[in-house]
């Protein structure tokens, strides 16, 4: 396989990037109270180190003032985010002095419903400018956002806004998906009448995306747009402590309940900052495209935080790759003359089957740097992805990294760290990854085992909501001295890491992380079944498919498998859907009752040779039982 390197305008040279590196590894404090310089502090940090409750103590900022106030005088009428509509002639520019404008009016009216430092207010929107701005808002007065993607269900809502004691929600009358309609506003209905009494929400604002109207409950909910008209344009911003949380984010892991993650202001900041430099090769007049949800920590990092606190131009689009046709993501890059585009491998494996005189039909020649985020990519994805779409000429960066880390930890450094087609390659200046064996000892050179991280990063979580015990026992005591990712890789004799998935129960369906516990969970609560268990299997363009084996109170129930789907997606949303429901008289379990996920798996992919030693199973009869039934 080539080995791609493209060199040229990029910010950094291999000798650049080897110096970066050599003085982080060297004198870290020096290191990181450099780059937390590129922040705007109200007071600035005398230390860059974890003290174990987050990075740059007792700094303090506010962090919509590095995104936004601090860039009015420098570039306040350059361009900070084009929004483009569901339709093509619908688009809005706005200023970075609009844009301060906007955030400004949405903090006093969340101000005047009571909003102060600390409190949560979580945001259920589509891809509409309110999304960015409300992220914004609440920085700019110390409160904490939530943002929940749109695709939970009202269950995974309520759990949400329950864990977080979310006092105010914003959310749209409905969201635009091609020709369809998202209701957002019912479902943010049913989850607040779901479990009443474990909610604090008092005020549910709602943005109007068409003319299309909802119930409105009086006293609770009102309509967004008049009262954002009626606000003044200017709000102070509160000073903040560099670890004071500035949002949560929810994902999962390997218990039910998902995990309410808190990342701190200042050394999330830094980090959001530094990667979106070092990894996109940031430079004026990038048009940065970044086409993750703000739902998930992808649009966090890379639609927010990390490009507006450098001062970059954002796109938002509202649509989808595929509506009104399969051109549509081309047409918005050449329309828009996007530089920088990041996105996931499910998109670009749905994108490719549409062929490439498709994109060819479009002018490309704005990119610059493309990237990939989420789940591993193939080398046929890559190569198509930098041959068809890139043309051969862009900067190509597979960036692994979690919503825990805040940001990017491993990825080339554009015209710095030499590409190998669907490796994340080298871990940026100041990250230390090794890799380790089942028993916890470190692994030397060429190798493959469990990836670990040595010492902190700004970027670093704070903490589980609510839950630092369980924040511990996940991430630090697993292997001691070492921060355990969840995930395994494989390391090449030029120290290059192949990140080869999870090594735990976590399944990634479209990249979306979904935790085997969650689906089993969702089908505890489901009478018609005893028992089940949830795995992963490889699935074309999902990357992974669930696929359940549930063990029934009554087999001959003629709806078990329709039961069992409808319960995993009241209970999580649609996006965790599984691919096949088996019932099954019973699980392959070792004798002291385990569930032994690994033949399960190796059932449902057909892989019935070679299924290793079986004695140790309960009762091992069972294997060809659910051989047959899988084979149907
Ligand atoms: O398994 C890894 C996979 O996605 C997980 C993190 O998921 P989440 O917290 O939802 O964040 C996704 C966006 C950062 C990781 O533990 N993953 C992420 N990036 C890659 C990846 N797997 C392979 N290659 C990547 N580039």
């Amino acid at each position: 396989m080539s080995t791609p390197f493209r060199s040229g305008a990029f910010r950094l040279s291999p000798s650049d990037y080897r110096a970066l590196t050599d003085t982080a590894r060297q004198n870290p404090e020096a290191y990181w109270q450099t780059q937390g310089t590129r922040l705007e502090w109200v007071n600035a940090p005398s230390s860059a180190q974890d003290t174990g409750n987050g990075w740059f103590a007792d700094g303090t900022l506010n962090a919509s003032v590095n995104c936004l106030d601090r860039h009015l005088e420098t570039r306040g009428d350059q361009t900070a985010l084009i929004w483009r509509a569901e339709e093509a002639d619908h688009v809005v520019r706005l200023t970075y002095r609009d844009l301060h404008a906007r955030v400004c009016q949405m903090a006093n009216v969340l101000r005047a419903h009571g909003i102060s430092r600390g409190d949560r207010v979580a945001i259920h929107l589509p891809t509409v400018l309110e999304g960015v701005i409300g992220m914004l808002a609440c920085a700019r007065l110390g409160a904490i956002h939530v943002v929940l993607f749109g695709g939970f269900s009202p269950e995974a809502i309520a759990d949400r806004l329950a864990d977080s004691g979310t006092a105010l929600v914003i959310t749209a009358n409905v969201g635009r998906r091609g020709a369809k309609r998202i209701p957002f506003k019912t479902t943010m209905d049913s989850a607040l009448s779901l479990r009443p009494e474990t909610l604090f929400v008092r005020s549910v604002l709602v943005v109007s995306v068409t003319d299309e109207p909802v119930p409105m409950q009086a006293g609770r909910d009102e309509m967004l747009t008049p009262l954002l008209e009626k606000a003044e344009a200017s709000c102070p911003a509160e000073t903040m402590a560099s670890t004071d949380p500035l949002f949560l984010l929810y994902t999962s892991g390997s218990t039910g309940k998902p995990k309410g993650i808190v990342h701190g202001t200042g050394g999330y900041l830094t980090w959001a900052s530094y990667t979106h430099e070092l990894v996109f090769d940031h430079q004026p007049g990038d048009v940065f495209w970044c086409t993750a949800d703000i739902g998930w920590i992808t649009g966090h990092s890379y639609v927010v935080y990390g490009p507006l606190s450098n001062g970059g131009t954002i796109l938002l689009f509202e649509g989808m790759p595929s509506h009104p046709g399969p051109g549509r993501w081309w047409e918005v890059i050449q329309s828009h003359k996007v530089t920088t585009f990041y996105t996931s491998p499910t998109a670009i494996r749905a994108l490719m089957r549409e062929g490439n005189e498709l994109p060819r039909q479009y002018d490309l020649t704005s990119l610059r740097v493309l990237g990939t985020v989420g789940e591993p990519i193939s080398q046929e994805a890559w190569s198509w992805f930098d041959d068809v779409i890139g043309g051969g000429r862009c900067a190509f960066v597979d960036t692994w990294w979690q919503t825990e880390s805040g940001g990017i930890m491993i990825s080339p450094v554009p015209g710095a760290v030499k590409e190998k087609p669907a490796s994340a390659t080298l871990p940026l200046p100041g990250v230390h990854p090794v890799l380790l064996d089942d028993k916890g000892q470190v692994l030397d050179g060429a190798t493959e085992g469990v990836l670990c991280l040595d010492g902190s990063w700004p970027g670093r979580a704070l903490t589980i909501w609510n839950d630092d015990t369980l924040f511990q026992t996940t991430y630090l005591r697993p292997y001691p001295g070492h921060y355990f990712t969840g995930d395994g890789a494989r390391r090449d004799e030029d120290g290059y890491y192949w990140i080869t998935g999870r090594v735990d129960d976590v399944i990634n369906v479209s990249g979306h992380r979904i935790g085997s516990a969650e689906i089993e969970d969702a089908l505890a609560a489901e009478h018609a079944i005893v028992e089940s268990a949830a795995i992963g299997i490889p699935h074309d363009l999902k990357g992974q498919g669930i696929v359940v084996y549930a063990v029934a109170r009554d087999p001959s129930h003629p709806e078990l498998e329709m039961l069992a789907v409808r319960a995993i997606t009241a209970k999580v949303g649609r996006y965790a859907a599984p691919e096949k429901v088996y019932i099954v008289p019973d699980l392959p379990k070792t004798r002291s009752g385990k569930n032994v996920r690994r033949l399960m798996r190796k059932i449902a992919c057909g892989e019935t040779d070679g299924l290793g030693d079986l004695s140790t199973l309960a009762d091992p009869e069972i294997v060809d039982v659910l051989i047959r039934i899988v084979q149907g």
